[in-house]
């Protein structure tokens, strides 16, 4: 088609999993999503929907400060998994959804847990708040593994908390993978088969470390942290090439997105939708409408009128 053929708008809706999104940009968890009140000012900036922070069974206050740097890069941060406990976070969930039904956007509940079982125990309470979605993050340690691993870097860890989440709820459920395995088509497929409903992909790299040569140590109190930004994306780009080959369920794809045609980028490599995270800290609260610009603008210029007709395309090369 010639560019002068194409309707003056590019149309970037998409369906996950039958829900409807204006665009394919998602706010990923962890960052604003830790009130009713910062979940909505992402949906009045113009995200299609948005993420919880991961929360668990119990509340948690996360490691002291400093969490988390720009370190020029990207961002590196070791929070600890701060959040209110489940019961809380019900009330908190239940208040973004009054606040989203107006703007009509899609909330996603992140959830996390240190077993199997538990994971099925907040996913089983956190539904009280009728989330569009729950997100199971697991890239937390399964402590009841031998070497209290983490859930995601490993096929069978992974099928047992999709299976033990899905026995408790028929809402959508995405499960969250991390690039830190050598085994991620085999976990991709592990937590299709044991029944999620999609992937998103990437959660932060590494750990990574970042020490203050001037005060000889460590900058995160932690020590070390997970690595997000730009400089992860030719890795996150990766993982959603590599996790659309090997399953059939929509994938998000997460991961040092920053402007439009990173989002094509990801699109291209086969996601159904796109997570920014990072993006947020750099491009401030108008990061949704300006990379939703940039890729009508991408897409009138390569004479795409759908987000169809290029998602998938690298890998027919
Ligand atoms: C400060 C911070 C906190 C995060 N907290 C969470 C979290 O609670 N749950 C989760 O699944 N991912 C969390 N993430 C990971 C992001 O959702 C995302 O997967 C990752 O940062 C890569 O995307 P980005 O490069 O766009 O930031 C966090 C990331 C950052 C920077």
């Amino acid at each position: 088609m010639q560019t002068h053929d194409l309707p003056a708008t590019p149309d970037l809706h998409c369906v996950l999993c039958g829900v409807q999104l204006k665009t394919p940009l998602i706010l990923a968890s962890g960052i604003w999503g830790t009130s009713a009140g910062l979940l909505a000012r992402a949906a009045r900036n113009g995200a299609a929907a948005v993420t919880s922070k991961s929360c668990g069974l119990e509340k948690r206050t996360g490691h002291p400060n400093p969490t988390v740097l720009d370190w020029g890069e990207g961002l590196i941060n070791a929070v600890g998994l701060a959040n209110p406990g489940v019961e809380e976070e019900v009330h908190i969930l239940r208040q973004a959804k009054q606040l989203l039904r107006p703007l009509s956007t899609p909330l996603i509940a992140s959830i996390f847990g240190k077993t199997a079982r538990e994971f099925a125990e907040v996913a089983d309470q956190i539904q009280e708040a009728e989330p569009d979605f729950i997100e199971a993050n697991i890239s937390c340690p399964n402590v009841e593994a031998d070497l209290g691993l983490p859930f995601a870097l490993e096929p069978s860890s992974a099928a047992r908390v999709t299976e033990a989440i899905r026995q408790v709820t028929q809402i959508p459920l995405i499960v969250k993978l991390s690039p830190n395995t050598p085994y991620l088509s085999q976990v991709a497929q592990a937590v299709e088969n044991a029944g999620a409903d999609a992937i998103a992909a990437i959660n932060t790299l590494g750990p990574g470390m970042l020490i203050d040569v001037r005060a000889g140590r460590p900058v995160l109190s932690n020590l070390v942290g997970g690595v997000s930004g730009p400089a992860i994306r030719p890795i996150a780009v990766r993982c959603v090439y590599e996790i659309c080959k090997a399953v059939a369920i929509p994938v998000i794809g997460i991961g040092g997105v920053m402007r439009g045609e990173d989002v094509a980028q990801m699109i291209m490599a086969g996601a159904t939708a796109v997570g920014l995270g990072s993006a947020l800290h750099y491009r401030g609260e108008g990061v949704f409408s300006a990379i939703a610009d940039e890729l009508r603008r991408f897409m009138r210029e390569q004479g795409y009128a759908t987000l169809a007709q290029f998602r998938g395309i690298a890998h027919e090369r």
